[in-house]
């Protein structure tokens, strides 16, 4: 969709949900959704605010990669306040309402590698980046950002193109930008109220991971740690098996496959 045609009226315009993108701050271009999320959320933003980007400069994705957004592919963040006991399984609501909009939207059938990168026929379609602001047991806010490529074309991209690809990519024809969003805003909103009246979202997400059973290197901060990825916790943990047949539970990091 042409960024002109972009605003927050025409987001909202149709959106059947209560709470999530009902208050939306539209930017065609931006360094980043995380900074102006972080500056609202801090400024008392409602739940469910969102900030997208038409595009965005400096996008930023995790270990301090950088994540390219240009026109036509989403880049949000969502300002959220769940209580401190939701905060595990964001990574699992985010991930989850990812693949479920985009098999809704364009019949692909996306996976997950842990803990939350989205992959279509092995590449990366989709990056999600949690970030919350924890004093003791209060979560001042959560801000979720997701970036998905909608109509991006890998070859444009030489850093990425061995590595990434996008719904439009793998259709063979442009996909809606507008349905693709709403639909997501969707999803997010109704796996987060489920969440919220103690739902689990565990054995479908757990489902629709593609690293179980596979070896695999984990990189957590400075740590890289190397085994069989056996199992996954109800609170979205790694359970690996070391080569010295020793269990370690890995509660985030970056995943690849070594076999
Ligand atoms: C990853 O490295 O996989 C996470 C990528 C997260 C990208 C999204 S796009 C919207 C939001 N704004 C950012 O700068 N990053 C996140």
């Amino acid at each position: 969709m042409a960024k002109d045609s972009l605003s927050a009226d025409t987001i909202k315009r149709g959106l059947e949900t209560r709470f999530i993108g009902q208050r939306v701050l539209y930017h065609p271009s931006v360094t980043s959704t995380m900074e102006i999320a972080r500056r609202e959320a801090r400024q008392g933003a409602a739940e469910g605010t969102l900030v997208v980007a038409g595009e965005q400069t400096v996008g930023r994705g995790r270990s301090k990669h950088v994540w390219l957004t240009p026109e036509g592919n989403i880049a949000l963040s969502l300002i959220l306040h769940p209580g401190l006991s939701c905060l595990p399984s964001l990574i699992m609501l985010a991930s989850l309402a990812v693949a479920r909009s985009i098999e809704r939207v364009t019949g692909l059938s996306p996976q997950v590698k842990w803990p939350n990168d989205i992959l279509i026929n092995g590449k990366k379609v989709c990056g999600i980046l949690i970030e919350s602001d924890v004093q003791g047991s209060t979560v001042n806010y959560t801000i979720i950002g997701i970036g998905i490529n909608v109509n991006l074309k890998p070859a444009d991209f030489a850093e990425i193109r061995e590595i990434a690809t996008s719904l439009s990519y793998e259709l063979g024809q442009e996909v809606s930008y507008l349905s693709m969003l709403r639909c997501l805003l969707t999803e997010l909103e109704s796996l987060y109220l489920l969440l919220l009246s103690g739902g689990s979202l565990y054995e479908e997400w757990r489902a629709k991971l593609v690293t179980l059973g596979k070896k695999v290197r984990v990189i957590s901060g400075d740590t890289v740690q190397e085994g069989i990825a056996e199992e996954v916790t109800r609170d979205g943990g790694l359970l690996l098996r070391r080569p010295d047949g020793e269990f370690t539970r890995i509660v985030a990091g970056e995943t690849s496959s070594i076999d």
